[in-house]
């Protein structure tokens, strides 16, 4: 793991998730969520939903960030932070197992509906992902 992924605590990790979130586009549920990716690189690539009037077409937080950090040619995730206006936010079916396409090791972290923060591995979320 790089030397900043080492000093990156969860909680630093999801007050970048908690500000980007922001930045969502969210006019139809009002729901803002932010995600916070850390790469093996030490790089954090950022994501928020983003809605459309055809709500099928809507992408999640979780998912934009992926899809910035493959794009910046970087694909060893170590840890995601999710934060969104509602209670407790953990990452959706679909999300999770896009996430599991690079690593079912990458650690998820997001406050419980009691505000405690927890991080989990991706395995505890999605035993059983489907496999190609
Ligand atoms: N949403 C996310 O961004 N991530 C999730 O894991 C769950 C849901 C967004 C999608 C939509 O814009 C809003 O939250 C309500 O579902």
């Amino acid at each position: 793991m790089s030397k900043y992924g080492v000093l990156m605590t969860d909680i630093e990790l999801w007050t970048v998730a908690d500000n980007i979130k922001e930045n969502a586009y969210s006019p139809y549920s009002n729901i803002k969520v932010g995600a916070a990716l850390l790469t093996a690189s030490g790089k954090i690539f950022t994501g928020v939903n983003v809605e459309n009037s055809s709500f099928g077409a809507t992408v999640c937080a979780e998912r934009s960030a992926v899809v910035s950090a493959v794009t910046a040619g970087e694909r060893d995730f170590i840890k995601i932070a999710v934060s969104g206006t509602m209670k407790s936010c953990t990452p959706c079916g679909i999300c999770r197992q896009f996430l599991a396409e690079f690593s079912k090791d990458i650690v998820v972290v997001y406050k419980e509906p009691d505000g405690t923060l927890c991080s989990k591995k991706l395995s505890e979320l999605l035993p059983d992902s489907f496999i190609y």
